[in-house]
Parts: structure tokens; sequence; C-alpha cells
């Protein structure tokens, strides 16, 4: 069960060239994307309605259409068949496909896949992507995680696993001690965790001149439900103000393909240092890049497809987890999803 109506992450505006067609199962359907000759992005439902074939394995051809591999019919972007090469060329009204609505903001290419209307007001801002004079990116990547969605977004909404998972490169032992916030918004939550005068973890450390200091920490994540998360993680000089130091605005965007897996994208964009260069800041884009993906593959993704299994092999009949004070920011996501759930099959 997915809460369908809310934009949804489909794929990187830079995954999808003019020209090809590209084809993804998210919330269990099958999606192609291609662009128009304007370049404005499209999706269609990957099933020819004649016998199913994916129309991804067909072509493009000129006039904005896909031509089916198996006998030739051509489709719009609207969804409709536009020409039936057999016979005496008639075209029933079933010859036709879903079209979702699309839209390209930031970088990003966003669907909508629920029956409602699209609401164009509610796709996430993540505006940070875009950079600025202050701020450089690292890249716009994404993995595949075998386990569902909302098992990262509880990875997410709970930071207290980086003094574990992530001991050495985003936390520590000291960072256990954390003060830790929760507020619920009108379209999710932000979890804070504030961490005074600890030891620089190695993601600082790698950029600044001034290794193994003190600072003080925080590492706040933001969720916008169902599935848009952004983390705002900085180090100040202990006392400094927040507004200087180091800050990085993460991009965390899962997208579902099945129950059971989940497209993961993520970028970044960090405050850069003064008197910082171009051969320095290409340098921390890499290896900003490099450490988020190392710690999201590495780290983050085999534990949560571990813990996957295990709630498979459980099954229905398993007992409730046993509930923490860390799960406070979880616990919140569960019942906002499940009133989401609810309003929607009620509609
Ligand atoms: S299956 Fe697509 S044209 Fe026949
Ligand atoms: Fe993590």
């Amino acid at each position: 069960m997915y809460v369908r109506n809310a934009w949804y992450a489909a794929l990187w505006s830079q995954e999808l060239p003019a020209g090809q067609m590209i084809a993804r199962t998210l919330l269990d359907e099958p999606v192609v994307f291609l662009r128009d000759d304007a370049g404005r992005a499209a999706a269609l439902l990957d099933r020819c309605p004649h016998r199913f074939v994916p129309l991804s394995l067909g072509a493009r051809v000129p006039g904005d259409r896909i031509r089916c591999v198996y006998h030739g019919l051509e489709f719009g972007l609207d969804g409709a068949c536009a020409h039936n090469p057999h016979g005496n060329g008639r075209i029933p009204p079933a010859a036709r496909t879903r079209a979702y609505p699309v839209a390209e903001r930031h970088g990003m290419v966003w669907i909508w896949m629920g029956e409602a209307a699209a609401t164009p007001e509610t796709i996430p801002d993540y505006g940070f992507l875009e950079g600025g004079p202050d701020f450089l990116l690292s890249a716009r990547d994404r993995i595949v995680i075998r386990a569902g969605a909302e098992l990262i977004v509880e990875n997410l909404l709970d930071l207290s696993h980086a003094s574990f998972l992530h001991d050495g490169i985003l936390g520590s032992a000291a960072t256990v001690a954390a003060q830790t916030e929760v507020a619920q918004h009108e379209r999710g939550l932000t979890v804070r965790r504030w961490m005074p005068n600890v030891p620089s973890p190695r993601l600082f450390d790698t950029f600044s001149e001034h290794p193994g200091r003190r600072v003080d920490m925080w590492f706040d994540m933001n969720w916008q439900a169902p599935c848009a998360l952004v983390n705002d993680v900085g180090a100040t000089d202990p006392g400094g103000d927040r507004s200087r130091g180091y800050r990085i605005l993460g991009a965390h965007i899962l997208t579902p393909e099945t129950a059971t897996t989940t497209h993961y994208h993520f970028a970044a964009a960090l405050r850069v240092p003064p008197g910082h260069d171009a051969a320095q800041d290409a340098r921390i884009g890499r290896t900003l890049s490099e450490i988020r993906r190392y710690a999201f593959e590495q780290q983050d993704a085999p534990v949560i497809e571990a813990q996957q299994r295990e709630l498979l092999r459980a099954g229905p009949d398993a007992p409730r987890p046993a509930l923490f004070e860390i799960d406070a920011g979880p616990v919140r996501y569960r019942r906002m999803m499940d009133e989401m759930l609810a309003r929607e099959t009620r509609a």
C-alpha cells in the first residue's frame, strides 16, 4: 500500500537525456520516461494496451510519439494511440496507456501517480541543489536499497545510529549524548539533534585545516511526507555562530520501487570554507560525494536490507518492536503515514 496522491522523485534530470527512453518501476508500476521535442519530461505507463509489451522496448518516432516494438502502434505523450498501421487504421477507445503528471524542479523529475489532481505547490523544495556562491555541490547520486522505503525513512529520522553505524565518519561515542527534539509540521516532521562540544567527526575534518578539534554540532532531519528528506548538518567552534562554520544540506529522496525495494536519491550542498579556490572546491566536492555514497551504500544499506529480510521472515505475527526514546521521530512518522493512507482509502 502506497500513499499515491503525492509527488515522488522519478529520476535526476541528468538521467533523462533527450532522445532516450528510460524505464523504471515506481510504486510497483512500470513507467517509461522520455522528453518531448521541446525537452519537457513526460511519463507513461510502460505497457502497450494491445498486448502489454513494455513501450520502452519500442522507439521514439517523430511527432513526440513512441512506436511499440511488437506491432507498431504509435502513442502520443498523452498516452492515446495516435496511429494504427494495420487494416483500416481504426483506433479503439481502449487503445490508450496512462500518462502521469510530471514536473521538473531543481534537477529532479517528479511524478504524480495518484488519482487525485496533482498539486504543483506540494513539490518538495530542493532549491539548495542549485548551489550558489557560498555552497558547492556533491554529485547527484542514486542507489537501490533492497528494503521498503519506510525502513529508510526511519533510519533517517533517527540519526542516533550515526554514532554507531557511521562511527568515525559522521559520529562517535561522544555524539550519543545529543539533545533531541521532534516537531511536527503541516506536511511532515523535523527531528533535531544538538551535540555541544564534541570531537569533530571525520566528515568535517576532511574539509578542515584544524582536524581533531572540538565543535558544537547539529544533525537535523526534515521529512516531508511521504518520502522527501533534507538533512541539515553542521559544526562550529564551541559556542560559535551557527551561520558560520561547516554546514551540509543533504537531499535524501526515496521512491518505492516495490514494497521491499527503494530508489534512494541523494545529493548535497556544502557551505565552502573561506578562502577556498576552484581546485580545492573540486577536491571537496569529490570527497563529499564519496563519503556520502560510502556511508549509505556500504554502511546503511547492508543493515537496513538485513532488517528487511528479518521482518519478512518474522511475518505478520511478529511481536511489536520494542520502542525507546530515540524512536520518537519514527513513531510519529508511522502515525502520520497511517493517517495519510487512511484518508486516501476513504476518499
Ligand atoms: S503489443 Fe504493442 S502494438 Fe501490439
Ligand atoms: Fe545512516
